[in-house]
């Protein structure tokens, strides 16, 4: 294993890295089937909180959203690249299958044309990159529903394997609801270019399917991410009924990325090394957001940054025939302050608690609004990015586990992840369970 063993030792080459640095992130500290040591001494063992149990392995495709149904069935989501689906279900321990079906995920040559010698994801009724999965539990107007979010924007490596993503194609980039009754798509919707920008990125979703929210035609909203690691991210949101959607907080400073945000996972600094590209950092702004048990605050947060913030839904859902609905949105940002890490996918329970996914401590911090703190709730050395999160009826919350700093396209071109992938669970605090009080 490379060793630095003192700062002497650094030399700089003209025009270029000295050797003695490491072109990817460093996986010492990572060890399989390792072996505990004996001391005296007081040791940090890594853990804290709930049991984590192991539900599942993935031996082929690493792994992004995650979804779990009333009936237990879990649903992933596995950006593209080159896996042969997009969207999948568990079908046993160590194996997956694509879902809705095979035909409904697009193969891995058909995710992207060009036009004019510029890349774009193709505009298509099938699954290009599905991101995020969520969901919502049966309604009075709809089944138990899985919604899928597809952000229209595969990864495509040239020659060299230099990764690109190409623009978005209007049609691309989709809201999609299937029937966890029957499996079978029942609604789409996609986006108008003022709305869904070509570099876009969708990365999340939230729900409220109550007919009495405000601003809304009585059939529900979706709160969707758009994390743009070209700098336009923000919120959009989609009326369900009529199929309209909107912007808000599109570059405001609370969702922005942090500035040069370097982070620490197993103990050391990722600095975003892309293949073809000087080393930069990570660009990535809104990620997390997670809706209040009453649907009336949206919490979220930037991947790069450390702090959580907070709006009162009722922002977001202003339309621009308000002429002050952005500044309004704007001066109705809170900050809680800074949280002590980076945090990526949240979830929330019927106790209130936000939680948040934390790959720089191995662990999910919890948010409690009675008391304004973020606090540890589970922490464990086998949670090398926990990537997303779900809350079951069951009453665990479900994390996929990708180990995503060591991917090549953060590592010039090197795939340091070792299979398998997994799926980890805890049980929630105070008998917490999944929120359904926004599904009636
Ligand atoms: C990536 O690897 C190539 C080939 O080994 C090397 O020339 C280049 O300097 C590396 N780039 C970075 C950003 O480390
Ligand atoms: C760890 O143990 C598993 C199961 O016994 C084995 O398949 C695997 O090769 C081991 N890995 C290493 C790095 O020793
Ligand atoms: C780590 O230490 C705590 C006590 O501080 C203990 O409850 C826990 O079981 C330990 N975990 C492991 C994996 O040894
Ligand atoms: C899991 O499912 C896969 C795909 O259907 C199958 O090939 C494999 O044999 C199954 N494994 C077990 C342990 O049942
Ligand atoms: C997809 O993008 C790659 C990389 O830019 C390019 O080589 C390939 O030709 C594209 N595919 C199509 C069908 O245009
Ligand atoms: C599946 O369920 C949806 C939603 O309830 C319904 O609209 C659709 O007709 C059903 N499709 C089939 C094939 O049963
Ligand atoms: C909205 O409807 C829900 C039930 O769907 C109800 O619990 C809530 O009190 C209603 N809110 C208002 C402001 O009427
Ligand atoms: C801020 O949110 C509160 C709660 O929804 C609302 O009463 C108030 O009008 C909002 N302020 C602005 C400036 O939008
Ligand atoms: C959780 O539920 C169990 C079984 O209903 C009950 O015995 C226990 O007191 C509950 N715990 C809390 C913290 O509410």
């Amino acid at each position: 294993m490379w060793f630095l063993p003192a700062i002497a030792t650094l030399s700089f080459a003209a025009g270029g890295l000295a050797q003695s640095f490491p072109e990817t992130i460093q996986t010492d500290g990572l060890v399989q089937n390792g072996t505990r040591w004996q001391t005296r001494l007081r040791v940090d063992n890594g853990t804290y909180g709930p049991e984590i149990e192991e539900v599942h392995y993935y031996q082929d495709q690493w792994p992004i959203g995650i979804a779990v149904a009333s009936d237990g069935r879990i649903f992933t989501t596995y950006t593209r690249g080159t896996d042969e689906y997009t969207l999948g279900v568990v079908v046993n321990e160590t194996a997956e299958e694509p879902y809705p079906s095979s035909a409904l995920n697009l193969k891995p040559d058909q995710l992207n044309t060009t036009w004019h010698g510029i890349p774009f994801g193709v505009s298509s009724s099938s699954f290009i990159s599905v991101q995020a999965v969520y969901i919502t539990s049966e309604t009075s107007t709809r089944p138990e529903t899985l919604w899928a979010l597809d952000t229209g924007r595969p990864t495509v490596h040239n020659a060299q394997g230099d990764p690109s993503m190409p623009y978005a194609q209007p049609g691309g980039p989709k809201l999609v609801a299937i029937s966890l009754a029957n499996d079978t798509i029942y609604q789409s919707f996609s986006f108008p270019a003022n709305v869904h920008f070509p570099d876009s990125y969708f990365n999340d979703l939230r729900f409220d399917l109550r007919a009495n929210v405000s601003g809304t035609s009585g059939q529900g909203i979706a709160y969707l991410v758009d994390s743009s690691n070209e700098g336009r991210p923000g919120f959009i949101m989609i009326d369900l009924g009529t199929g309209e959607s909107w912007r808000r907080l599109t570059q405001d400073q609370s969702v922005l990325r942090g500035p040069q945000d370097v982070a620490s996972y197993q103990g050391h600094p990722l600095y975003i090394r892309q293949k073809g590209q000087a080393i930069g950092w990570q660009p990535e702004g809104l990620d997390g957001i997670q809706l209040s048990t009453d649907g009336e605050t949206m919490y979220y947060s930037p991947l790069s940054q450390k702090i959580l913030y907070s709006i009162p839904s009722a922002n977001l859902r202003e339309r621009d025939t308000n002429p002050l609905a952005e500044i309004n949105a704007h001066a109705n940002v809170s900050s809680h302050g800074t949280r002590g890490g980076d945090a990526n996918g949240f979830e929330g329970d019927t106790s209130g608690l936000i939680y948040q996914l934390m790959p720089t401590h191995n662990a999910i911090f919890v948010f409690d609004p009675k008391d304004g703190q973020t606090h540890g709730f589970v922490r464990d050395p086998r949670i090398v990015w926990p990537d997303g999160a779900s809350i079951g009826a069951d009453g665990y919350i479900y994390m996929n586990i990708n180990q995503l700093p060591y991917q090549p396209d953060w590592n010039n071109g090197t795939d340091l992840r070792v299979y398998p992938g997994a799926i980890l669970r805890c049980k929630l605090p105070n008998n917490g369970t999944k929120v359904t009080s926004l599904y009636t």
